[in-house]
């Protein structure tokens, strides 16, 4: 547990009861995937961003516990959907889904747990956070098919790369933060600003990830980094690095993401990292992050001072300093 999950400690406890009891599947597989990856644990940061916004709106019911394991549901389909989709072989320090069962269970196993976040939106029955979660779910859907289309390619522009990552990363903390608001009768104003927050959080968090890509160690990550250019993608810090290292270095970059190749040799992707740091292009994107980690504290100041708001301004620091 990171330090500002104790704050909500015990509703995060109810939370993560309830999303054992809504993974039950009569299917075993289901049920053996889901808790797979759910027991995995994770950072539950999403789940957390609405426990932390409902009770600094002071708002009294259980829905919040319901809301938030909706919201890491739907990430955990998205999870088990990228795995596939990225070839990736390692997620939460364990075997991917994926590399375990295969990519078919996976990718039904995903739907599931979409069509179960599904069934307990319903069971909430506000039209609004229904309305926000199906427009989430599909621009997370379209942000990684434009993502697809988009690798291999080496003349991407950062337009476009800040266009993928805010709809297949940063909707879901927006829609995390805003639906909260929605649940605790917060006013107009209240969620605009909130979801601001979680847009301008979601950014600095891929922008992080992206980074942590290349420089990142696998143990700590417990994920595989090296991934996305084993995947050809054209990410920040390749973008920045193409645009300032020297016409060699620029073409070995450009080829390297074009071939897409799942094979890369370490002495390639080693002196592909050494370019990215040589070229401050890590230093680049985390100005990026940290730039957007102000505006989402600034997205705070209206939110009445509480436990709950310092541990969302301590969320947003973390989303920049973290090393996993
Ligand atoms: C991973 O998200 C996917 C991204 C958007 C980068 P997290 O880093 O929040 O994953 P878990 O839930 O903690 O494993
Ligand atoms: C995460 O992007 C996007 C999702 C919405 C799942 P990545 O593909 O970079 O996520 P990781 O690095 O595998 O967690
Ligand atoms: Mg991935
Ligand atoms: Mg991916
Ligand atoms: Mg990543």
């Amino acid at each position: 547990m990171l330090s500002f999950h104790q704050a909500v400690a015990e509703d995060f406890d109810a939370v993560n009861q309830l999303i054992l009891k809504q993974v039950h599947s009569d299917v075993g597989l289901v049920e053996e995937i889901g808790h797979y990856l759910i027991e995995a644990g994770g950072k539950r940061l999403r789940p957390l961003l609405v426990l932390l916004i409902a009770n600094s709106l002071k708002y009294e019911g259980t829905q919040q516990h319901t809301l938030a394991a909706i919201i890491e549901f739907i990430h955990s389909a998205t999870l088990l959907h990228d795995d596939v989709v990225d070839i990736s072989d390692m997620r939460r320090g364990r075997a991917t889904a994926n590399a375990k069962w295969g990519n078919a269970p996976s990718v039904l196993v995903g739907d599931f747990l979409y069509s179960r976040a599904f069934q307990m939106m319903v069971a909430i029955g506000n039209m609004e956070i229904m309305d926000i979660l199906s427009n989430t779910t599909n621009t997370i859907a379209e942000g990684e098919v434009q993502q697809l289309i988009n690798a291999g390619d080496p003349k991407l522009t950062e337009a476009n790369y800040f266009e993928v990552i805010h709809k297949k990363t940063a909707v879901l903390f927006e829609a995390a933060c805003e639906t909260a608001t929605v649940l605790s009768n917060g006013d107009k104003q209240l969620q605009t600003q909130l979801k601001a927050y979680g847009y301008h959080l979601g950014m600095a968090f891929q922008l992080i990830d992206d980074a942590l890509d290349y420089t990142g160690s696998s143990d700590t990550l417990g994920k595989n980094v090296g991934d996305d250019l084993a995947e050809g993608k054209p990410t920040l810090p390749l973008i920045v690095a193409m645009q300032n290292g020297t016409t060699e270095e620029s073409a070995l970059i450009a080829n390297t993401i074009q071939s897409g190749s799942r094979e890369i040799d370490s002495a390639i992707l080693e002196q592909i990292v050494s370019i990215i740091q040589r070229t401050g292009s890590i230093d680049y994107t985390e100005k990026k992050a940290v730039a957007h980690v102000a505006e989402a504290k600034a997205a705070l100041t209206s939110l009445q001072d509480s436990e709950y708001k310092q541990a969302l301004l301590d969320l947003a620091d973390f989303s920049i300093a973290r090393n996993h």
